[in-house]
């Protein structure tokens, strides 16, 4: 850690896709802020509100109330400004201006590259929240809304089972999480799936036929989870290719898409959101910048954003295996 003076104003921004669980995190860091006197600003629509001057300075009670909330209460957004040069010099401005010595962004990877690039760029300490529902941070255990989401799918699954087996039906249901599987492989096991095609581990049309032929003389329904980073295409064209080959097949669709992001978050996003918001602010004030505060094995962890930027989180093979066994 470098020696430098405490931060004295903090400025807290949500960035990327909301996820359940941030309106804790921002009302952690604000009242962590507040307990040591420090002065506190939200950035209103992520770095696109830094370039453009969104900030409100804010208190104790104006995070009321939100810690039950999905979404985020400082809105968010995906900025292409803040990616170029002088994008960055006027969010630096905008710093200046309201007083703010160090930021706190809530996100995920395409946050922290960002926010890695304007720390190196001016010298603003940051850290890091790990908040997406996608759990594709390594480092860190979860990320904020990922056990949320995951619960909202798994409930949709269930749902999805009752029609199909009430139909001796075969459905795709795609869920969310980009490149990451991990949705797919939580939701997979927990509602009992059959079977899940995930992008680290590509399968191929062939094995999915093999697997369903295995399955389907003894199961009166069958869901298959896609993660919609999946290499086939996402579940329409899995479908497709699966009918194509077995036209006896009544199949199904379902694409979960965005109602996996809303929702109250859980009481595992609202602790660990509580937690690493808490964090966040106590880093900075012992030094700490550059970094994601998550949590591993039950601890705190500080991962460097250089580190986080140069790996992708593996998906657990464990998980995988015992999906293996229970799908049988
Ligand atoms: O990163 C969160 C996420 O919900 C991904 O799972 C998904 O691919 C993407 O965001 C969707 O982005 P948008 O809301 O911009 O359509």
């Amino acid at each position: 850690m470098s020696f430098r003076p405490a931060p004295a104003h903090i400025g807290v921004l949500t960035s990327g896709g909301d996820a359940p669980g941030m309106n804790a995190a921002i009302r952690a860091v604000v009242r962590t802020a507040r307990f040591n006197n420090l002065e506190v600003s939200g950035i209103y629509g992520g770095y696109e509100g830094l370039i453009k001057n969104e900030v409100r300075k804010l208190n104790v009670r104006d995070v009321s109330n939100i810690i039950q909330r999905g979404g985020t209460m400082l809105r968010s957004a995906r900025s292409a400004a803040f990616r170029t040069t002088e994008g960055r010099t006027v969010a630096k401005a905008t710093m200046d201006r309201h007083g703010m010595d160090a930021l706190i962004v809530i996100g995920g990877d395409g946050s922290f590259a960002g926010a890695a690039i304007f720390q190196a760029e001016h010298g603003i300490p940051v850290i890091g929240i790990p908040g997406t529902i996608d759990n594709d941070l390594p480092g860190t255990d979860a990320t904020i809304g990922f056990d949320t989401a995951t619960n909202t799918a798994m409930e949709a699954v269930d749902r999805i089972r009752d029609t199909a087996s009430s139909h001796d039906r075969l459905f795709f249901v795609e869920v969310m999480g980009r490149t990451c599987g991990a949705i797919a492989l939580h939701c997979g096991i927990a509602a009992g799936a059959e079977y899940i095609m995930v992008p680290e581990r590509p399968q191929g049309i062939d094995e999915l036929i093999t697997a369903l032929e295995n399955t389907e003389r003894s199961k009166s329904s069958v869901i298959v989870i896609v993660a919609e980073g999946d290499e086939e295409g996402g579940a329409y064209e899995v479908a497709r290719k699966v009918k194509a080959r077995y036209d006896h097949y009544d199949t199904r669709v379902s694409v979960l898409g965005h109602v996996q992001r809303g929702g109250n978050p859980s009481v595992a996003d609202r602790v660990l959101a509580s937690l690493t918001g808490v964090a966040a602010v106590e880093r900075l004030l012992s030094g700490g910048s550059a970094e994601m505060v998550g949590q591993a094995n039950g601890k705190l962890v500080f991962i460097p954003f250089r580190s986080l930027l140069d790996q992708s989180q593996a998906l657990d093979g464990e998980l995988l295996r015992i999906l293996g066994i229970l799908s049988i």
